[in-house]
């Protein structure tokens, strides 16, 4: 018998083969990894011994995810003027998962994606037989120009408008504006992947789903505000696509882990602590921004880039080098990132570099900055 192809996804081995050659000398600018010493660790021991005293909460649960947390979910959509109901709500393992789910619902279709993008979103549509179709992107949000072209026959796009992986862009608010326009105009859909939204230094972004609930997917994550290793994320969409969603859901994995969902509830059932322990995120991540970019302007002063509004990147180019290649001399002396290459499907771009700044410490930014002008030296 013949096998299906599973389609090679190059540029995500390249990116693994990186991430697997660290070792613990090696300071790692590379992954989208929160800082570890702000992971709420005493808040979910409580939440977490709560739920352990109850033992339904180690039994199978419904695939859309436990009610509570979906409420919850639905109640901060809703306080933001963005009128949700639980039956809005689907929980996915992280947001990977809803990515996937989607990919699946729309599979062999074509969609409009941002130049660059989302590694791990470009990787689900080739696997879901996506027939990716790219559209600049600038600090200020994606080609509108451009997208109103393509968009009108193709229908659906995939936009990540806070803070965006790689590239660390928010969209304006008349690029949202001019979004819903088209979307609404053609009644064709967007995939909002918004789990940087919270993570703002000024103030929060309108999303563009709200103003078209019914043709958008709003997807978020608990990874980068509380913990990436709990896996849980939801989709918003209208009822009638989440109980699609949730068929395909149920054929993956049943549902997500009741004991993460049971955790989180447990965790959110005081609100004020969750809304204090975001602020400190923002108080903390817009420190380590400040910090990483006064050390890139010391030591790396040649490389342009825009200064971040919030999220976990900064994003830019160093005019004339291979990026690629001089990944590999940082390895050897114990730094990395990802060349910005990786985030494009094609390899026309070679200068540019995406850094995150939320992991490392500030004494591990200085060294690891000092090692890459080292090597650009040398
Ligand atoms: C834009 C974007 N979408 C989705 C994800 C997946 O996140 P998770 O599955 O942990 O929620 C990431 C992770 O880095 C991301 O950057």
């Amino acid at each position: 018998m013949e096998q299906n192809e599973i389609k090679p996804t190059e540029k995500r081995s390249f990116i693994r083969q990186i991430l697997e050659s660290i070792d613990d000398e090696t300071i790692s600018f590379a992954g989208g990894l929160p800082d570890e010493s702000l992971f709420p660790i005493e808040d979910l021991a409580k939440a977490s011994e709560q739920v352990f005293k109850n033992k339904k909460h180690f039994q199978y649960t419904i695939s859309n995810g436990i009610t509570p947390l979906r409420e919850k979910i639905a109640k901060f959509y809703s306080d933001e003027g963005f009128e949700t109901k639980p039956s809005n709500i689907l929980i996915t393992t992280g947001s990977q998962q809803a990515l996937f789910i989607i990919a699946k619902y729309f599979q062999n279709k074509e969609i409009v994606i941002e130049k660059p993008s989302y590694l791990g979103a470009v990787n689900i549509f080739k696997m879901n037989n996506l027939s990716m179709r790219p559209v600049a992107l600038d600090y200020d949000g994606i080609n509108i120009k451009e997208f109103n072209n393509i968009y009108p026959s193709i229908k659906l796009a995939y936009l990540i408008p806070d803070f965006q992986n790689p590239k660390g862009s928010l969209y304006s608010q008349e690029k949202r504006d001019e979004i819903v326009k088209t979307v609404l105009e053609h009644k064709g859909y967007i995939i909002e992947d918004a789990p940087y939204s919270e993570l703002y230094f000024e103030q929060k972004a309108k999303s563009i789903s709200a103003k078209i609930p019914n043709y958008s997917f709003h997807l978020g994550s608990f990874s980068k505000t509380l913990s990436p290793s709990l896996r849980i994320g939801w989709v918003r969409a209208n009822e009638e696509i989440i109980a699609q969603l949730t068929q395909i859901k149920e054929t993956i994995d049943l549902h997500s882990s009741g004991i993460s969902q049971y955790i989180l509830d447990e965790y959110l059932k005081d609100e004020n602590r969750y809304k204090k322990h975001l602020e400190l995120l923002r108080y903390e991540y817009k420190n380590k921004m400040e910090y990483f970019i006064k050390s890139l302007q010391e030591e790396l002063p040649n490389f342009v880039f825009e200064k971040p509004k919030g999220g976990m990147f900064v994003y830019g180019k160093l005019e004339g080098i291979d990026t690629k290649a001089l990944v590999y001399k940082a390895l050897k002396k114990k730094v990395v990132y990802v060349p910005g290459v990786e985030f494009y499907l094609d390899d026309n771009v070679s200068d540019e570099i995406r850094f995150n700044y939320t992991h490392s410490t500030k004494e591990e930014i200085s060294i690891g900055l000092q090692r890459l002008k080292s090597i650009l030296k040398g």
